[in-house]
């Protein structure tokens, strides 16, 4: 891992408490804010912004942090499993091939995966492209150390994970070549918020992708709309709903790559 001052200045790095400092390493174990004195916990390359987190965590959001889940999550059993094409109307990584191409990306990107989970986009981008630097970010911290461990069986790419929310990204304004979301534009309560910050934080011409559940005029979206609204925490937006979301966050050309039973692949470039 490069120096992690160099790393934390290339993404600007911002603290989430005033907003106003960029974090430095205060330590092996802790990244402080000149600004407001605020500490955040560090291990090694995985960065805690959210220490306090206390907010009720949605069904799904329960999901993704069991610790019988994360273990699983990126097997056949779970995000691979082919069974799943039935609703998404692609395979795993018909998806992935899908993203990363519309991604375009160029030796030496800083790439955001966003929401990453355990890490099987960042992974796989620090494996079959000449990156130079992947973060990940995500809400669940289990699935976070459950990335920092794959990432270090795999790879020795450099890479930043992240403890924050996707609505409220603490990267400066346009510090990312690309832009990717995975499996989890519909577990945002906002998300439009979440897709205005990505086109916040990508630099213009940049490009943003993903993939996500999106609500059809069809019997299996009415069903499934029927169990999310059982379990709370899913929620469905239609294909122009999303193209909207992406018109307003600044994204040129948005469309849909795919368009699944009820999964999408979303696509726009940063004006
Ligand atoms: C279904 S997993 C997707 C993981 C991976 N990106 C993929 O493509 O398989 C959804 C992820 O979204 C994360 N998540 C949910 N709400 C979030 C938020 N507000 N900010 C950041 N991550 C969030 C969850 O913790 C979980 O890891
Ligand atoms: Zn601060």
């Amino acid at each position: 891992m490069k120096e992690s001052e160099d790393v934390f200045r290339r993404v600007r790095l911002i603290c989430p408490r005033c907003r106003q400092g960029n974090l430095e390493t205060a330590s092996e174990r802790a990244v402080l804010c000149p600004v407001c004195d605020a500490r955040y916990p560090r291990e090694g390359r995985l960065v805690d912004l959210l220490p306090e987190r206390n907010s009720p965590l949605s069904a799904p959001q329960h999901v993704m942090e069991s610790s019988l889940v994360v273990p699983i999550y990126d097997s056949l059993l779970w995000r691979r499993n082919p069974l799943l094409q039935m609703f998404m109307g692609l395979t795993f990584d018909e998806e992935a091939a899908t993203i990363l191409h519309a991604l375009r990306l160029k030796p030496g990107a800083t790439v955001l995966d966003l929401a990453c989970g355990t890490g099987i986009y960042g992974r796989r981008i620090a494996e079959r492209f000449p990156v130079s630097f992947v973060i990940g970010l995500d809400l669940s911290l289990p699935m976070l150390e459950f990335a920092d461990r794959r990432f270090d069986a795999q790879s020795s790419q450099d890479l930043l994970l992240i403890h924050g929310d996707a609505q409220d990204l603490p990267f400066g304004d346009g510090t990312m070549d690309a832009v990717l979301c995975g499996g989890a534009l519909h577990l945002f309560p906002d998300p439009a918020k979440a897709i205005g910050e990505a086109g916040r934080v990508v630099r213009p011409g940049g490009a943003f992708a993903a993939a996500a559940y999106y609500r059809r005029q069809s019997w299996l979206s009415l069903f499934v709309e029927q169990i999310a609204g059982l379990i709370g925490g899913i929620r469905g937006h239609s294909r122009d709903e999303y193209l909207q979301m992406m018109h307003d966050a600044g994204f040129e050309q948005a469309d849909l790559l795919h368009e699944g039973p009820v999964w999408m692949v979303l696509y726009g470039v940063k004006g």
